[in-house]
């Protein structure tokens, strides 16, 4: 049956009581941020526990709602998933009750698609609910599928479920990808650990998140290795073990807080923070001007010299790893606010990700929307505090970073959102001498 789009395509549940970010802005922040371990990686890795009967146990894991609704799914699943203390998570996949990831996981995020792979690879059978995720343009799974059935699967689609299985094992193949997908590579990845030969996935994304995931996956045993950097060779084995791994640190956070000490002409030390994984964030950083010095666990950020309103206009392009990630284009675009000139981003990933450029109009950017990829930003702007709405997690975060750049209060609606992939993001930026609080929004908001 043809993979059409679902009716449920957009559907993001909203949370029974949803809260507000009240900002103050104009606070250079000052201070240590803590950088926690990578959503983008430990996602993977709790569904990649899964392929083994045996206990894995994950240090440095984000307290943020996507784990918890990936670890609640395995749950559902009959998963054992202990939490001993903060950030440390301990899953026992032996007896998987029920091979089926329903819609309500499905579309509160993306990632519980990442369970296709390894469900099928151990229990030769899944049905699987078509993921919504974040309302950013279209995100079809077709790659994940097709990658699937390259390996031998047989998938149908049916009433906007995946019903997968898996006569015996999978097959050792050659993957072909039409274009660069990170899940894609993963979700074939996993699968392709327990099938049955050699399998080469070509072009593989080349995300430090995917490394990090392999790494733990020799840990448990699996033949899996990058031989080229477009390219990873699987040798499938019969069973895996258990393993134990630190998550990496997030990338993305760590450019987030880059860029909050740039806009308020701040001074941060991020503790924990891979400068080797920033790519060509780090290059844009450094063209527009930006104080950055990247140690070996750590990163400087210093806007006192040059700062607001100084920063030099770029031409940006988003790209897949290692060029400037889609995920820190939002933040970016804060910056180039602050920048003397006019700068051009091209979002080459996703549609609609420049659409939250509207409320950093609203704020007083000076922004042209092209089209749905290109846009235009002329600084220094004078951002006044608004009130704003939050459509996905990365734009959350950014219109924060605007807030805290700003004059006046900001209040913004749709905190949620941010939660899913930040970790304690209000007590981060309090520490570091922010005005900001979260409130539940039925309580009586002092509006701007
Ligand atoms: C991952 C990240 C996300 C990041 C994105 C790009 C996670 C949980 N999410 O998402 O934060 O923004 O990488 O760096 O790791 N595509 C298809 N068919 C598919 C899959 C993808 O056409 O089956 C297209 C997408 O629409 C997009 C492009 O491929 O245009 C790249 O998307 P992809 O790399 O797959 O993103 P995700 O893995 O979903």
């Amino acid at each position: 049956m043809a993979d059409a789009r679902p009716f449920h395509w957009e559907y993001v549940p909203e949370p029974v009581t949803r809260e507000i970010f009240r900002v103050e802005g104009g606070q250079p922040l000052h201070g240590t941020v803590p950088i926690s371990g990578a959503k983008n990686a430990a996602l993977k890795m709790l569904a990649a526990a899964t392929l083994t009967g045996e206990r894995c146990r994950f240090t440095n894991v984000p307290e943020i709602e996507d784990v918890r609704v990936m670890t609640e799914t395995l749950r559902d699943l009959g998963v054992v998933v202990d939490h001993p203390e903060p950030n440390v998570y301990e899953i026992a996949s032996g007896d998987v009750e029920w091979l089926f990831v329903p819609l309500e996981a499905a579309a509160k995020m993306r990632a519980s698609f990442m369970l296709l792979g390894p469900l099928l690879a151990r229990f030769g059978r899944v049905i699987i609910s078509n993921p919504g995720g974040d309302r950013i343009g279209r995100r079809p799974v077709d790659l994940h599928v097709q990658a699937m059935r390259t390996l031998g699967a047989q998938i149908d689609y049916r009433n906007g479920y995946y019903f997968a299985t898996a006569p015996g094992r999978l097959r050792g193949t050659e993957i072909r990808f039409p274009v660069v997908s990170v899940m894609g590579t993963e979700n074939a990845m996993l699968a392709a650990t327990l099938a049955d030969g050699h399998t080469i996935i070509r072009p593989a994304a080349r995300e430090p998140e995917i490394d990090d995931l392999i790494v733990f996956l020799q840990k448990m045993g699996a033949g899996v290795e990058r031989t080229y950097p477009d390219t990873i060779e699987i040798e499938g084995r019969k069973r895996l073990r258990g393993a134990e791994h630190r998550v990496m640190p997030d990338r993305i956070e760590t450019g987030t807080f880059i860029v909050a000490a740039a806009v308020t002409g701040g001074r941060l030390t991020l503790e924990g923070a891979a400068g080797e994984h920033l790519g060509g964030f780090l290059d844009v950083m450094r063209d527009a001007g930006v104080g950055v010095e990247c140690g070996s666990d750590r990163i400087e950020v210093d806007s006192t010299a040059v700062g607001p309103g100084q920063f030099t206009p770029c031409a940006v392009e988003t790209a897949p790893y290692p060029g400037l990630a889609t995920d820190l284009q939002p933040p970016t675009c804060v910056l180039l606010s602050q920048a003397a000139g006019r700068s051009t981003v091209h979002e080459a990933i996703f549609e609609d990700r420049l659409e939250w450029l509207g409320e950093l109009r609203r704020m007083g950017a000076e922004i042209e929307l092209l089209d749905d990829h290109h846009a235009a930003i002329t600084g220094p702007a004078r951002l006044r505090g608004t009130e704003v709405e939050i459509g996905d997690l990365r734009a959350g975060a950014s219109l924060i970073l605007a807030a805290l750049a700003a004059h006046g209060a900001t209040t913004i609606h749709g905190a949620h959102h941010v939660h899913r992939g930040y970790e304690d993001i209000e007590r981060k930026f309090l520490d570091v001498g922010a005005r900001i609080e979260r409130v539940d929004e039925a309580e009586p908001a002092d509006r701007p």
